[in-house]
């Protein structure tokens, strides 16, 4: 099988790998690159679980050409705490956000896109951002005011905080 060498920045590191012809970013960045945050969940762009940012743009890893990427910025949940948690994460915990979660680091990934974006989202605009993850465990309305809470409270009347 044929191999591309590709350069790319791996949650600010410089990487140079080969890839398979062929191959995804998902299959490409957990087993060549190490990186187990983003999941497999359906393969087929359905599920949100592979979700990760290339030059900040969140996309689906499982639909994305490893190829592609080369010359690009990859961030994944790896990269978002440098080793702490992230006020995003600490705010998933403190909200009970995640049950199982397998969903939890594609939802991370979409709503870290968003705050940077948009730091004072509304209860919509959250419900927007991670409308293409899905998440079979929390209701997500957990998700939601933690996304919220991470954003500083911004929309949290209107998302009926518990
Ligand atoms: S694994 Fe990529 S969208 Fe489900
Ligand atoms: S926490 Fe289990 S799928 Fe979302």
């Amino acid at each position: 099988m044929a191999k591309t060498p590709i350069r790319f920045t791996h949650n600010g590191d410089e990487r140079a790998v080969f890839v398979d012809d062929g191959q995804n970013l998902l299959d490409m960045l957990r087993r060549t690159a190490g990186d187990l945050t983003p999941k497999y969940g359906c393969g087929q762009g359905t599920c949100g679980a592979c979700t990760v940012l290339v030059d900040g743009e969140p996309q689906l890893s499982c639909l994305t050409l490893a190829e592609t990427v080369d010359g690009r910025a990859i961030d994944t949940v790896a990269g978002l705490g440098n080793g702490r948690l992230s006020p995003l994460q600490k705010a998933f915990m403190d909200n009970f956000a995640a049950q199982c979660g397998y969903c939890t680091d594609g939802m991370l990934m979409s709503a870290t896109a968003l705050l940077k974006k948009n730091p004072r989202p509304t209860r919509e605009e959250v419900v927007e951002a991670i409308s293409g993850n899905l998440c079979r465990c929390t209701g997500y309305e957990a998700i939601i005011n933690a996304v919220l809470a991470a954003a500083g409270g911004a929309g949290a009347a209107s998302a009926g905080r518990r």
